[in-house]
């Protein structure tokens, strides 16, 4: 019953979701070059929510709510802390529900967790900054303060039933030797139509590369995760579609763009064991596979 129910609600969802994207991209054709910067905005979350009304009633459904409010409409609620277009939901889809979609099920019971990147243990909080500094590409928000209790809430929230510690099932994509020539074809073919032909986003879709994208050391920076993400999820209206190679050779397309720096992302995995995709030198170890990227400048602007 519950299934069947949001089973609608997300198909529901996925169809008010493309109108907007078909209307944000049939507005944006007259003016694609200057539309590119500005154009860029985080969608109402209203129109398209899939959220679950049956949250609790008082002070704590209020603060569920609210933390969704913030994941939907990240950086238009906490501008100083957003450095990049996207908003939590651009990445961990369907609300952070959907599975293969970065989903956010069950996140909650699984910290606090000894995570390689930083050598030490992460807090919740801690790993919810760890996406507004590189994924949002912007600054940590207080552990102690109101956005955070409230984002934590919705954490929890999506955790309903989900046994502390239980883990998520480990995904890869085959190691297959990615080439970005291939994939400059593949993101015009597929992508560009959403994303723009320089990746800068457009309306409600988001950038994949440029000032406005997540930074080097974001976990989608990582063509290998990015290829998996695309795998299941891209092209947004046709998932699944492509090829294990295709969505690799289009990841690594992508993340071999220019993008917001970050600073100190030398110390991350302090005990040597980076994963090969990693774009970027560390102290601890010699780089596995040498795969780079270019970068902007971190300009300390947000
Ligand atoms: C650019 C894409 C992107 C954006 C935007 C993003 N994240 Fe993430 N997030 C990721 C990736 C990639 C991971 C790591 C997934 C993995 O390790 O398998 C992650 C992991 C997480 C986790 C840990 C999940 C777990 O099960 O351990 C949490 C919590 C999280 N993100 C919260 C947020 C919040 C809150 C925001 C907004 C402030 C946000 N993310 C924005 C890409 C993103
Ligand atoms: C029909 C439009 C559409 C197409 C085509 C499309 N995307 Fe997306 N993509 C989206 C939207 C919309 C989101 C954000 C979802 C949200 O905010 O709920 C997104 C999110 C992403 C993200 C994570 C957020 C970010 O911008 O970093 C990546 C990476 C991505 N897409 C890559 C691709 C690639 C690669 C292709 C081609 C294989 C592709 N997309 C094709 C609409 C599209």
């Amino acid at each position: 019953m519950m299934n069947e129910r949001r089973d609608v609600t997300r198909a529901t969802h996925a169809r008010l979701w493309l109108t907007t994207i078909a209307l944000a991209m049939a507005c944006g054709r007259g003016d694609a070059p200057a539309a590119a910067g500005r154009g860029v905005t985080t969608p109402p979350p209203k129109a398209t929510s899939t959220f679950d009304t049956t949250s609790p009633s008082g002070a704590l459904g209020a603060s569920v709510r609210r933390g969704h409010a913030l994941l939907a409409a990240t950086r238009d609620s906490l501008p100083s802390h957003v450095g990049s277009s996207l908003r939590c939901f651009s990445c961990h889809l369907d609300e952070g529900h959907r599975p293969g979609g970065l989903s956010l099920v069950g996140a909650y019971t699984r910290y606090p967790q000894y995570r390689l990147r930083r050598g030490r243990v992460d807090l919740i909080e801690d790993r919810v900054n760890d996406c507004f500094i590189r994924s949002l590409n912007g600054h940590a928000i207080a552990a102690d303060g109101n956005d955070m209790r409230d984002i934590v809430t919705y954490l929890w929230w999506l955790a309903r039933g989900v046994a502390v510690g239980d883990s998520v099932k480990s995904q890869n994509v085959p190691a297959l030797a990615a080439d970005t020539a291939r994939g400059a074809l593949i993101f015009a073919a597929s992508c560009a139509r959403c994303h723009g032909a320089s990746g800068q986003g457009a309306g409600v879709v988001p950038p994949v590369w440029g000032a406005k994208s997540y930074n080097i050391g974001a976990g989608l920076a990582r063509y290998r995760m990015a290829a998996l993400f695309v795998l299941h999820n891209m092209p947004f209206d046709n998932p699944n579609t492509l090829t294990p190679q295709q969505a690799l050779d289009v990841a690594r397309y992508i993340d071999t763009r220019p993008r917001p720096d970050l600073a100190g992302k030398e110390s991350d995995w302090p005990t040597g064991d980076r994963p090969s995709d990693v774009p970027y030198p560390t102290h601890a170890g010699p780089a596995v596979g040498a795969d780079t990227a270019r970068t902007y400048a971190h300009n300390g602007a947000h």
